[in-house]
């Protein structure tokens, strides 16, 4: 049995090739009236991230956000844990989901709808679904946590110099500026591409190499003050409008269909100790370099130490040893190979660079005890 939800993740998570019972979740649509006194949302597994939003009241919102909003369901994003834009403010989809209903292997429902802030009272069923893939449980409905809505937010372009500028750029900003939702990363590689795609030109000065998109509750002069003398800044593009402000992050979240619409890529989703992600992008060029015709896009999450890495022009045969070398060097710096997308059945077989025989042993444990036949998602997260 496979459950469907939107269909955007990147992992394999709901593709199949052997015979089974694709189970959608897509009429799940129930919506309740927000719960404002108790700043929650309970919602059927089937409306999408975009919906949720949607029906948030006024001066509240629903923090977990990404470029799939329209398409992916709230069901989809618990099951893989989603992350996105808003990570290093609000957390990923485990710290906004409060409680679940779910249908388990053996058609009995568990209903954990209790959306407590604490509630100690023995293991966690909500997080333990949050992120297993479809592997454990079907989830039916959830209880989302709404927040207050921060008011005048400032979006802007920073352009730096250097990646290392950029990166560097980040910790002075946030110690300036701690309210920062968002603080993605792009290159002048993937803004080229996305550029030629959108038919729009790149946004980054011509001595610029690096971009950093900013979202911050407050005006632009406090990001302005907050911006003065951070090295290797040689412009600030600061949206003026609504219209801008989707236009900056048009530049961010088309990077997936620009690199998309080149053919085949090595698509990596790492995280990384905040302070190795200069020194590892660095091995990983090289190790690009050293494949003639490859070209690495690297972009994403900065702000909670993410990045997605798309490595193109790699001929299909020297993918996997190129994919390789990179997961074993994330791996010795103490990184993931699955920031935010899973493991779905594409990773399935690395999940010990990443997970120690003890960790894989308690997860076995838990999925034979929920699902004994091995029913929901087979070969996600496990290996066949
Ligand atoms: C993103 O951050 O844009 C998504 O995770 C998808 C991608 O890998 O491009
Ligand atoms: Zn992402």
């Amino acid at each position: 049995m496979v459950p469907i939800g939107g269909q955007t993740g990147l992992v394999d998570g709901t593709v199949f090739d052997e015979p089974h019972v694709a189970i959608s979740t897509e009429r799940l649509r129930s919506l309740t009236e927000p719960d404002v006194l108790n700043a929650r949302i309970r919602v059927g597994a089937g409306l999408t991230i975009g919906e949720v939003h949607a029906s948030c009241p006024n001066g509240w919102t629903f923090a977990v956000d990404f470029g799939a909003r329209e398409s992916a369901t709230v069901g989809g994003a618990i099951a893989t844990n989603a992350g996105g834009l808003r990570v290093m403010r609000h957390g990923t989809m485990r710290r906004n989901v409060v409680g679940v209903e779910a249908v388990l292997a053996d058609g009995s429902i568990v209903d954990d709808m209790r959306g407590l802030d604490k509630d100690n009272t023995g293991y966690d069923i909500t997080q333990l679904m949050a992120g297993s893939e479809g592997t454990l449980a079907i989830i039916t409905a959830a209880q989302l946590k709404l927040v207050p809505a921060p008011k005048n937010l400032c979006t802007a372009l920073l352009s730096f110099a250097s990646r290392d500028d950029a990166i560097s750029a980040l910790p002075p900003l946030q110690a300036r500026l701690p309210d920062i939702e968002v603080a993605e990363l792009m290159l002048r590689e993937g803004l080229d591409l996305v550029s030629t795609h959108l038919r729009r030109t790149n946004p980054l000065p011509p001595d610029g190499n690096a971009g950093l998109l900013i979202e911050v509750p407050g005006f632009p002069e406090t990001l302005a003050a907050a911006s003065e003398e951070l090295p290797g800044l040689i412009d600030a593009a600061v949206a003026s409008s609504l219209s801008d402000r989707r236009n900056l992050f048009a530049w961010r979240e088309s990077h997936t269909e620009a690199i998309k619409a080149q053919g085949s890529s090595i698509k990596l989703d790492l995280s990384l100790p905040r302070s190795m992600i200069g020194s590892t992008l660095d091995a990983v060029d090289r190790l690009v370099a050293a494949e003639e015709g490859a070209t690495a896009i690297t972009y994403g999450h900065l702000g909670d130490s993410s990045l997605h890495v798309s490595i193109l022009g790699v001929p299909d045969e020297s993918a996997p040893h190129l994919e390789s070398l990179v997961l074993e060097l994330v791996a010795a710096v103490g990184g993931s190979l699955s920031a935010e997308h899973g493991i779905g059945r594409k990773r399935a077989s690395q999940l010990s660079l990443r997970r120690s025989q003890t960790e894989i042993s308690i997860m076995k444990a838990v999925k034979a005890g929920l699902d004994e036949h091995g029913l929901l998602n087979p070969g996600v997260i496990f290996s066949i």
